[in-house]
């Protein structure tokens, strides 16, 4: 039995497999998103930082209200947001909360730098858990990391998608935002992300990485990205009802089958604690055609990740799968 990451999963469908496994939406992007396509004229090399009307538009969301384009730099998806900036620093040690998501430490590793771990929660809402943290607790972090001069980056993928509680979205001249039209807008595929960061000397350095090894991310999916974001709210309304729906039914569904879990507050994972989470992953895979990934990958041995980016009747099918397996 081999388990090393979730490659193995990645990308793995059809056959009758249901997956659990790669967090990525099912359902269409904004209809807007396809429009500039015939029209698409450019080919050639784009500005390094990204598109002028994208950083334009992102800078007048709400969260960045009074920023500059110049401090936002758009990148392969919230991916190499976080591999840029950490490869900007390349030595020191970078403060992990555990679990964590499962690209985090072999990154902080490829940038020459040391993770170490700890309890405390900086990508909110969670990927593995989908829980938020509480607010006054992020005060606190954004408090002292200003005051200790400690760079905070906080990735905030999921942060449109929260079912219950308040999250905060962090702020100051320390902290790095990442985000993503991967989750939010289900462009995923297109690879369009972003950090945006107060220190202009930050942002420089991520430029400067970025023209010697990506270049520019993609310009059509950036133009594309620029319609998702200009499109009705209503889109993301709508995609947020149907991920509650699933959350409950999931949710529902692994407690009745006597698992132990946290209610998901946000994001679209389920992190329940089961008895030999190895055979497990790797039964319901082999025996049962049903993918979920491995808790270890996140920090957690004790435990099974499951994504319910999926349709009811799937994720139905898939608790179904699950109660065989474990005997019910
Ligand atoms: C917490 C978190 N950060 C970053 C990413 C990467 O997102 P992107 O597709 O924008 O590279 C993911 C993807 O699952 C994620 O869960």
């Amino acid at each position: 039995m081999e388990l090393k990451s979730p490659a193995m999963f990645i990308g793995v469908h059809g056959e009758g497999i249901i997956s659990f496994g790669s967090g990525q939406p099912d359902l269409p992007p904004p209809k807007e998103v396809c429009s500039v396509v015939p029209q698409q004229k450019a080919f050639k090399y784009g500005l390094i930082q990204g598109n002028e009307n994208l950083r334009h538009e992102l800078s007048k969301q709400e969260q960045f209200k009074g920023t500059d384009q110049d401090n936002f730099v758009i990148t392969n998806g919230a991916s190499e947001a976080i591999d840029l900036v950490l490869r900007s620093f390349g030595s020191g040690k970078v403060l992990l909360h555990a679990p964590y998501y499962y690209s985090y430490p072999p990154v902080v590793k490829a940038a020459g730098m040391k993770p170490v771990y700890t309890q405390t929660l900086i990508n909110s809402p969670s990927n593995p858990t989908g829980r938020i943290q509480d607010v006054n607790t992020l005060k606190e972090i954004e408090k002292l990391t200003t005051d200790l001069g400690i760079v905070l980056i906080s990735d905030e993928v999921y942060k449109d998608l929260i079912y219950e509680r308040q999250n905060y979205m962090l702020s100051g001249p320390h902290v790095v935002t990442v985000n993503s039209f991967s989750k939010t807008f289900a462009m995923c595929g297109l690879r369009v992300g972003y950090l945006y960061s107060n220190d202009k000397s930050i942002v420089n350095e991520v430029i400067e990485l970025k023209t010697h090894t990506s270049m520019n991310t993609n310009i059509l999916a950036q133009d594309m990205a620029y319609e998702a974001l200009k499109a009705p709210h209503t889109y993301v309304e709508k995609q947020h009802k149907i991920w509650q729906e699933r959350r409950d039914l999931i949710y529902e569904g692994l407690c009745d089958l006597g698992l132990e879990l946290w209610k998901p507050e946000g994001a679209f994972y389920v992190f329940p604690k089961v008895k030999n989470p190895k055979k497990m992953v790797w039964d319901l895979y082999k025996k049962h055609k049903v993918i979920t990934y491995l808790g270890e990958w996140f920090g957690d041995s004790e435990r099974i990740r499951l994504s319910y980016a999926l349709d009811k009747a799937e994720i139905e099918e898939g608790l179904k799968r699950i109660g065989k397996y474990l005997g019910q």
